[in-house]
């Protein structure tokens, strides 16, 4: 039986969200049903209502998200009706090239992220007679989403929906960027640009991994003020200040590693952080850049004369069924701050107020609470 959702909406580029009601099919095989109970507002679905995420439209947003699973279909064995849940913006389906040798943030079932289409070319949202898929093949801006079993990691008892819903997408992809994605290393100096829901991340990553300095630029007080109780060590509004105080603090050594988490990539940051670190020293890309703009152009003198390297980091490198059960635990331990993560939370029909706080810089992390 189908079932009838609330859920928000992108019809197309920069009108925000809508709230409608969603025909919701029931799960095929190897898809469950999920009623979420919490989703977080990551950055990257504000790239969709800006034009610069590569989406189908209209699409279901969300794609952080916690709930129970409702029902299942045919051949789930992960999961079963009644389970708690986080749901990973990638699945890991442990069988494909990516996933049999370790790297599980690249799983090729997530291949329809942007249309989320399954796997079968079918939707399971529908609006009258138009299908509809959710961000990342989630939707998690929905009362009730059908995602496949390879995106389900089970949620214990003991931890909120809302801390489940941010270690789905925003605290993997800041804590890995650091510690999988980089590689930070006991003792490094380490420069973070922007302390968004990532980036608050990563410097809770680069200080649990031993980082000596802990930079953080972001140009707004709270998120620096906040940064600091994520563990960094240094924070700065501007990145030429940030670059002076490493020149002085390393003794002209520079940073080993940059890492860029602003809410839009764009030049000037990139430059700025291959400026940062000296040689031998690592870039790592994280935040997204405009669509069909060329964010990263450097001068290969300088990454050859330094051997400086640029690389990309897809949730933050972590394989979701490793590292979400890890993150909670150092949650548990108190050795992760994911509570100080959420500012505000939200109903559904607030979504786009959300949105224009984090725009306007009053959040680390934005979450939509479900009604029950
Ligand atoms: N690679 C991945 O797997 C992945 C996953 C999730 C999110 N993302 C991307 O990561 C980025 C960050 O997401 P978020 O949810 O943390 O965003 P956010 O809006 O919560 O945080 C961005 C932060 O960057 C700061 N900022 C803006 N301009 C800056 C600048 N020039 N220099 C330094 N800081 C600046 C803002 O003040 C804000 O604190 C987005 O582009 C998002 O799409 C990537
Ligand atoms: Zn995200
Ligand atoms: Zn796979």
């Amino acid at each position: 039986m189908s079932l009838t959702t609330r859920a928000a909406i992108a019809r197309q580029p920069h009108t925000g969200w809508e709230l409608v009601d969603l025909q919701l099919d029931e799960p095929k095989a190897h898809e469950v049903r999920v009623k979420f109970h919490a989703a977080g507002l990551c950055h990257s679905d504000d790239h969709i209502t800006q034009g610069d995420a590569p989406v189908r439209f209209p699409v279901v947003g969300g794609h952080e998200g916690a709930g129970v699973v409702e029902s299942v279909g045919p051949d789930v064995r992960r999961v079963k009706p009644g389970d708690r849940i986080v749901c990973s913006y990638i699945p890991a389906c442990g069988a494909c090239r990516p996933c049999s040798t370790g790297h599980q943030n690249m799983c090729v079932k997530g291949l329809n992220a942007g249309t989320g289409m399954f796997l079968d070319g079918t939707f399971r949202f529908h609006l009258g007679d138009e299908d509809l898929g959710g961000f990342c093949t989630l939707g998690t801006f929905s009362q009730y989403a059908v995602v496949s079993e390879w995106a389900c990691i089970p949620l214990p008892d003991d931890i909120p929906f809302e801390v489940g819903a941010l270690v789905g997408c925003g605290v993997p992809t800041g804590w890995g960027s650091a510690v999988h994605a980089a590689g930070v290393r006991a003792g490094d100096t380490v420069v973070i640009y922007g302390a968004g829901g990532v980036g608050s991340n990563a410097v809770q990553g680069a200080r649990y991994a031993g980082a000596k300095n802990v930079v953080v630029v972001d140009p707004v007080e709270f998120k620096r003020d906040m940064a600091k109780v994520f563990g960094a060590t240094h924070t700065f509004a501007d990145a030429r200040e940030a670059h002076d105080f490493v020149v002085e603090t390393t003794w002209g050594q520079l940073a080993d590693h940059a890492i860029c988490t602003p809410g839009v990539l764009t030049e000037e940051v990139v430059d700025s952080a291959v400026q940062v670190v000296g040689k031998g020293g690592k870039v790592t890309l994280t935040a997204v850049g405009k669509l069909g703009v060329n964010t990263v152009q450097v001068h290969a003198g300088h990454m050859i004369g330094y051997q400086r390297q640029v690389r990309g980091a897809l949730f933050g490198d972590c394989n979701p069924l490793y590292d979400v059960p890890k993150l909670l635990g150092l949650y548990r331990s108190g050795d992760l701050k994911l509570d100080e993560l959420i500012t505000r939370r939200y109903r559904l029909e607030e979504l786009n107020d959300g949105y224009r706080d984090m725009a306007e810089g009053k959040n680390i992390r934005g979450v939509v609470v479900h009604e029950s």
